[in-house]
């Protein structure tokens, strides 16, 4: 029984298709995110075949999938970076994603982090996270603004989270593989996404920074809605609620964990390799 954002007339008059509510993504039916009959073709060959996946608000969902399936490519379509040549792509009921630019949908709240850490090295951490929150992207001059408490506040709770207060004052560059893809995803939450994706996350960190990362994600879903691409099967065991199984650029199974690891389906394509 969540109360809906409120619309403006001139909102609600244009509301049909396309329009960004920033902050306010209409998910009064329980999903945030739709994708059916997805269809994306590189020079004939299909990277997505029909991809059809519903993920509900405040999910936790583990993609899987042999190399090639087309989760990344999954990604590129939800974030703008690829146009489908055929489906739709809704986020929440009224954003269709297929007619927006890769800015527009990051606006509406759709925050990605790809596999390489990609955070400002000769920065902060704490200055990271303070020229990810601000909306002016030139560095000196958003550096040089004051912060408001609010805002001290909002950076001091991310570096709580991501476990990086005690680094606050050392440079990005000095960070660890797995801090700077920590300090990555503290950036993403900077700015408020509702939905995050997050692919390969875990590659190259250590156990202990997997386990914390696994933490953290568990943390995160509730407020966030999360979509984790991920081939560590230890991570999804230890994360995973619903899990899709990619192949061949459409779904192959759906389920628990266990349910999917025992499809016979998904053994031979991908498992039992
Ligand atoms: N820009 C592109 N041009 C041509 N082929 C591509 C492009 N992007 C992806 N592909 C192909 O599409 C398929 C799916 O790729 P991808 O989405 O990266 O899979 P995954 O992330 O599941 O490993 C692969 O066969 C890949 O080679
Ligand atoms: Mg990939």
């Amino acid at each position: 029984m969540s109360a809906l954002p409120t619309v403006s007339a001139a909102e609600s008059s244009s509301a049909a298709v396309g329009r960004v509510v920033s902050g306010g993504v209409d998910t009064s039916h329980r999903a945030i995110l739709y994708l059916e009959d997805i269809t994306v073709s590189f020079d004939g060959f299909r990277a997505l075949d029909k991809l059809t996946l519903t993920i509900d608000a405040g999910e936790l969902r583990c993609i899987i999938g042999p190399n090639g399936a087309g989760k990344t490519t999954m990604m590129d379509v939800i974030t703008g970076k690829t146009r489908p040549d055929s489906g739709s792509a809704f986020f929440g009921q009224t954003i269709d994603l297929t007619r927006l630019t890769e800015a527009e949908i990051a606006h509406a709240g759709i925050g990605r982090k790809f596999q390489k850490p990609t955070v400002f090295e000769n920065h902060t951490v704490f200055e990271n996270l303070e020229l990810a929150m601000k909306t002016d992207k030139r560095v000196r001059a958003s550096l040089r603004a004051r912060l408001d408490s609010a805002q001290l506040d909002r950076i001091a709770a991310t570096l709580d989270l991501i476990r990086l207060s005690g680094e606050a004052r050392k440079l990005a560059g000095l960070l660890s593989h797995g801090q700077k893809q920590w300090l990555e995803i503290g950036m993403l939450l900077m700015q408020e996404p509702q939905l995050l994706l997050l692919d390969e996350p875990v590659a190259g960190m250590t156990d202990e920074e997997t386990e914390r990362t696994a933490e953290l994600f568990k943390t995160l879903a509730g407020g966030h809605t999360v979509i984790v691409v991920e081939h560590d099967m230890e991570f999804i065991a230890s994360i995973a609620d619903v899990v899709t199984v990619l192949h061949e650029g459409s779904v192959l199974a759906e389920g628990s964990l266990d349910k999917v690891k025992n499809d016979s389906r998904v053994i031979e394509v991908y498992l039992g390799r």
